[in-house]
């Protein structure tokens, strides 16, 4: 039989192998928490376009825990139906997951927690990073909060059975927990289109929040913002290809329907390939806020929630045609942003940063007084 313990010191390694796991104190969090609590006994895999529930007396006790123990993703909610309750492989958008613990890992050591700090994490989801901070900070350091009932059910159950006691609470973590503030960090396993200001009011001067930025793009930046005494957060983003689900009120509107309009038709300026690059999906995301991506046989489409605006692109030879409709010229906006960071060379996402205010924020690239581009709020 495979033993928890020794697949923990083994994922440990392997993390630490990667780089992560500098501080001894995470490690030992690792190999302490015993994930297998956190899965319970099924989970989903991707089954074409669905996702299939997998269950530990299928595999057997080894294969499960070697599962378990990989760094992977595990989905354990698909649209609000849970991987245990699942009878069969089931459609939609996953809505609650495991992380990586790769994943887990190097967000906690990009917030740079340290003992006796006092943490809100938003998203306990199964409630194994919630675990490996109550292992380093203690139950009382820790705040969790996560919005849907019946995950947040099973992970007090989770961390009750691994004999935790953080201090959980069901809701929209987007208002942050004032009762525990003021926080040192507040760190986000959920990402958001914009900060939310009750994050900043809920922290202490010199406390950060660490987050992912996304949005209905997908283009997405893993960022520590730093607060200042004047309330003013600022970080850089980091180099990490990170993606997490958009935490819920930020999730995309049902859209409207992508009908693929002649509109006014030019020759694009930029490929739409771009989009298929890390940095570049994030600038053209930071261009059209509010258009949501669709893949085309031939191209792509932008489809704005608000005012039904769409764009799309169709080849042409070795070239580009772009359609416009709708009162937004979601390609234009695209184009402008790309044109902007192409001008600077097209560097990656350490060169851009963002600055949080209660009433404002941006994205900038170089400096904070270089160009920049305004979240929505
Ligand atoms: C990727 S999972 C969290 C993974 C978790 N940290 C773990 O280790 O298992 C993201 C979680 O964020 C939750 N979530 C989404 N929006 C939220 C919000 N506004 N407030 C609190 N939780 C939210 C989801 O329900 C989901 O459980």
């Amino acid at each position: 039989m495979t033993s928890s313990t020794f697949l923990r010191q083994d994922l440990a390694r392997a993390l630490a192998a990667q780089g992560l796991l500098t501080d001894p104190a995470w490690r030992a969090a690792v190999e302490a928490v015993p994930r297998e609590l956190f899965l319970e006994d099924a989970v989903f895999r991707p089954h074409g376009t669905q996702w299939e529930p997998v269950r530990s007396e299928q595999l057997g006790d080894d294969e499960w825990l070697r599962k378990v123990y990989s760094d992977t993703t595990w989905v354990t909610q698909v649209d609000g139906i849970s991987a245990r309750e699942a009878e069969g492989p089931v459609p939609g958008r996953p809505t609650s997951s495991s992380t990586l613990p790769s994943l887990v890992l190097r967000m906690l050591e990009l917030a740079d927690v340290r003992e006796g700090d006092r943490v809100l994490e938003i998203g306990t989801g199964t409630g194994y990073s919630t675990a490996v901070l109550c292992h380093r900070l203690g139950d009382e350091g820790v705040y969790s909060v996560e919005y849907d009932e019946e995950v947040a059910a099973a992970a007090a159950r989770h961390l009750r059975a691994a004999g935790r006691s953080p201090h959980l609470v069901v809701g929209d973590g987007l208002r942050g927990h004032q009762d525990g503030a003021d926080y040192d960090s507040v760190i986000a396993t959920c990402a958001v289109r914009s900060v939310p200001p009750s994050w900043l009011w809920q922290l202490r001067d010199g406390g950060s929040i660490t987050t992912t930025v996304s949005g209905w793009m997908l283009g997405s930046g893993l960022i520590r913002l730093v607060l200042d005494d004047e309330g003013v957060a600022r970080g850089r983003f980091a180099a990490d290809p990170v993606s997490y689900m958009l935490a819920r009120p930020h999730e995309r509107p049902p859209r409207s329907t992508f009908y693929a309009h002649p509109g006014s038709t030019r020759n694009a300026r930029v490929s739409p390939d771009l989009l298929d690059d890390w940095t570049g999906l994030f600038v053209a995301q930071l261009g059209a806020p509010s258009a949501e991506l669709v893949r085309t046989e031939t191209g792509l489409a932008l489809v704005d929630a608000a005012t039904g605006s769409q764009a799309w692109t169709e080849p042409d030879g070795e070239a580009w045609t772009v359609h416009q409709d709708g009162p937004l010229r979601l390609w234009d906006q695209v184009e402008d942003a790309l044109d902007t960071w192409q001008e600077a060379g097209s560097p990656a996402r350490t060169a851009f940063g963002m600055t949080v205010t209660e009433w404002d924020q941006v994205v900038w690239l170089g400096d904070p007084d270089g160009p920049c581009w305004r979240l929505p709020s």
